[in-house]
C-alpha cells in the first residue's frame, strides 16, 4: 500500500469532499490515536484522514498522543502525510488567511512523548533532521496550490510552542529573533516521529491570526480566528483536490 494521509487540525475536523468508505480503529503499542482513521476517496484517489484533536475537537495540543497517531498511520500502509495546521503569523509575509509550506522547525515544546527510540534499545539512534520536511511532499503542495490559483508562501520556519495558551508579546519577539515565521502548537513532535518511522511528511499551514503583538497591542480574538480559518480551509480543500488529481492509488506523489 502506498497510502497518502491527511491530518486535519483546528478548522479541518473533516474533509467535506472525502467520500468515506470505512473507519478503522487502530491499537498501537503507544496507546490510542486521536480517533478511528477514516478511509475514503478524494478526487478518485484513496486517502486516509484523521482529526488530530479528535473528531469533536476535544484533545488539546499537549495531550495529543502523537506517537500513537503516527504509528497507526504507518500500520495501515501510509507512506506520505500532509499535515494541515492552523498557525499564527509572525513575519510580515505571514498575515491572516495566508497559506504556507514551511521548510524549517524550531521546537519549544516540553514534556511530550517525542521519540520511539527509548527504553530497551539495541543501540542509540539519531535520525537526521537537517531538512525536517519531505521536499517531495512540499513541492507537490506548492505546485498544486499554483494550479488551484491559491497564493502560498514557499518556506519559512515553524516554531512549535507547548500551548494550550497563546503566547505573550515577549515570547513572540524572542521567536522572531530566533528566526521563526510561524507559530503553532502541534507541529512537534509530529514531524520528528514521522521521520523516525520513515514517513514523508510536510506541513500545510493556514495562518489564522497575527501572533501576539504583531497587530499592535490588540488581543487575539477566537471569533476572528474561526472566520479566518473558514476562508483558509476552503483554499486547503482546493489544493488537496488538485494534488490528488495527479495521484493514483499505487503511485506516491513525486
Ligand atoms: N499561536 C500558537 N498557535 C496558534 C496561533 C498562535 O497565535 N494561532 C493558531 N494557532
Amino acid at each position: 500500500m502506498n497510502l497518502l494521509a491527511i491530518i486535519g487540525g483546528t478548522g479541518l475536523g473533516s474533509l467535506k469532499n472525502l467520500e468515506i468508505t470505512r473507519h478503522q480503529v487502530v491499537n498501537t503499542p503507544f496507546g490510542e490515536p486521536s480517533g478511528p482513521l477514516s478511509f475514503g476517496t478524494l478526487g478518485g484517489c484513496e486517502v486516509v484522514f484523521f482529526a488530530r484533536h479528535g473528531y469533536s475537537h476535544r484533545i488539546p495540543p499537549h495531550e495529543i498522543n502523537y506517537r500513537a497517531n503516527m504509528w497507526a498511520l504507518k500500520e495501515v500502509g501510509v507512506i506520505q502525510i500532509i499535515s494541515v495546521a492552523a498557525v499564527g503569523g509572525i513575519t510580515p509575509r505571514m498575515g491572516p488567511a495566508v497559506l504556507a509550506v514551511p521548510d524549517q522547525i524550531i521546537d519549544y515544546t516540553h514534556g511530550r512523548a517525542h521519540t520511539y527510540f527509548e527504553g530497551e534499545l539495541e543501540s542509540v539512534t539519531h535520525i537526521d533532521f537537517t531538512h525536517p520536511y519531505s521536499e517531495v511532499v512540499r513541492r507537490a503542495l506548492m505546485s498544486s496550490a499554483r494550479e488551484a490559483g491559491v497564493a502560498i508562501e514557499d518556506g519559512g520556519t515553524y516554531g512549535c510552542t507547548q500551548g494550550p495558551r497563546l503566547e505573550t508579546i515577549a515570547e513572540i519577539r524572542r521567536m522572531e529573533r530566533d528566526g521563526c515565521d510561524l507559530v503553532g502548537m502541534t507541529g512537534m513532535p509530529e514531524a520528528a516521529l514521522a521521520r523516525e518511522l520513515g514517513l514523508e511528511y510536510a506541513h500545510l499551514a493556514v495562518i489564522a491570526n497575527w501572533a501576539a503583538g504583531k497587530n499592535g497591542d490588540e488581543e487575539i480574538s477566537m471569533g476572528e480566528i474561526d472566520r479566518t480559518l473558514r476562508e483558509g480551509m476552503r483554499k486547503v480543500r482546493s489544493i488537496l483536490q488538485h494534488l490528488l488529481a495527479h495521484r493514483t492509488d499505487s503511485t506516491p506523489i513525486a
